[in-house]
């Protein structure tokens, strides 16, 4: 049985010992295991059921440690995390062998992050090792951002889930490549894009999309493939969702962002809303885009991959666009 508990150390002592353990950080909760021990390591892709070609995210205690773990190290690495970290930006740097391939699926690279939850910090420091974690879903299911959710992800699968309540930011970090003597967003998220070129300069941008198919898509970062973040409702983009219903005769839920305030409510309720909807018995989820600018474009990024497509609604008929390259 899994328990939900609030106990840090327990939860250090559980990663020290080589298992798995819930870990509630500032972006979504984790599933963390010590990035040095391969065994534990393996245990984060049987419980999510995680392709062994998705690398995983490596958490540290400080900049310092950057060089512990990777090499060819650039400035702009430096000034980034003086500026955002600890904090929800992740970094693609060069692996150093201390990083094992099986963190990294293979790829000479690894993606190093500085959390900035206290609780997720602490576990860093009792548990005296860098801690692997993606976010504690199942495999192509949508990030949990509460104890409970990841409860109902992984329950029976991992001892203990700490308990930090709600997350702060609800979406996960802004993953950032350095490789080929480039800057690029390989997946938006907290940090902007105009955050980052404040401190950088002009940055690539060019994120997979859907027409890129998903073997080469896979060689740049491979978690960023269509399927992901999905509930199993169909979700769609729509125009006008709140005509849908008589038109279409489907029992349609809607993603209401209307009734927040700004962009970081609506992130901080993106997933839970998701998730709320899907498990209210609607026979599709409808979303309207939102301004693709700032937070904007990672609300919008996560929602086009949580979707099957867009529908189309005229006067008395609707017609279903589904994605391609799935
Ligand atoms: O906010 C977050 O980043 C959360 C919390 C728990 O830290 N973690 C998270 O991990 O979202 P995950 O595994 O769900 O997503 C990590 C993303 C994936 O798209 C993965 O493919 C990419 O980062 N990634 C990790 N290491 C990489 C690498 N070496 N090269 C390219 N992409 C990498
Ligand atoms: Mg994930």
């Amino acid at each position: 049985m899994t328990k939900i508990i609030t106990d840090i150390e327990t939860a250090a002592e559980e990663i020290r010992k080589g298992n798995i353990a819930g870990l509630p950080t500032e972006t979504v909760y984790g599933l963390g295991a010590d990035a040095l021990n391969d065994a534990a390591v393996i245990k984060i892709f049987e419980s999510k059921d995680r392709p062994v070609f998705n690398p995983v995210i490596v958490h540290i205690q400080d900049a310092d440690e950057i060089e512990k773990y990777s090499f060819e190290i650039p400035d702009r690495v430096y000034d980034l995390a003086e500026k955002f970290s600890p904090g929800p930006l992740t970094f693609i740097l060069k692996k150093t062998n201390i990083i094992s391939d099986l963190v990294t699926a293979g790829n000479d690279s690894v993606g190093l992050r500085i959390p900035s939850n206290h609780i997720f910090r602490e576990v860093l420091r009792l548990a005296e090792t860098p801690v692997a974690a993606p976010s504690a879903n199942r495999s192509g299911r949508i990030s949990p951002t509460t104890a409970e959710e990841v409860l109902k992800e992984m329950n029976g699968k991992i001892n203990f889930i700490l308990d930090g309540g709600k997350c702060e930011i609800g979406i996960e970090s802004t993953v950032l490549s350095f490789l080929n003597n480039e800057i690029r967003i390989l997946r938006h998220g907290y940090i902007t894009k105009e955050d980052i070129e404040k401190v950088t300069g002009k940055i690539n941008d060019r994120i997979i999309n859907n027409n890129i198919d998903q073997e080469s898509a896979g060689n740049i970062s491979p978690g960023m493939l269509k399927i992901h973040y999905a509930p199993a409702t169909p979700l769609y983009k729509c125009i006008e969702p709140e005509t849908a219903e008589s038109i279409t005769g489907l029992k349609t839920g809607i993603l209401d962002f209307a009734k927040y305030r700004n962009l970081k409510e609506i992130v901080f309720n993106l997933y839970s809303d998701l998730r709320k909807l899907d498990e209210s018995g609607f026979d599709i989820l409808l979303y309207k885009e939102i301004e693709n600018h700032g937070l904007g474009a990672a609300v919008n990024d996560r929602l086009k991959r949580a979707g099957s497509g867009e529908i189309i609604l005229s006067e008395n008929s609707y017609k279903i666009i589904n994605n391609t390259n799935e």
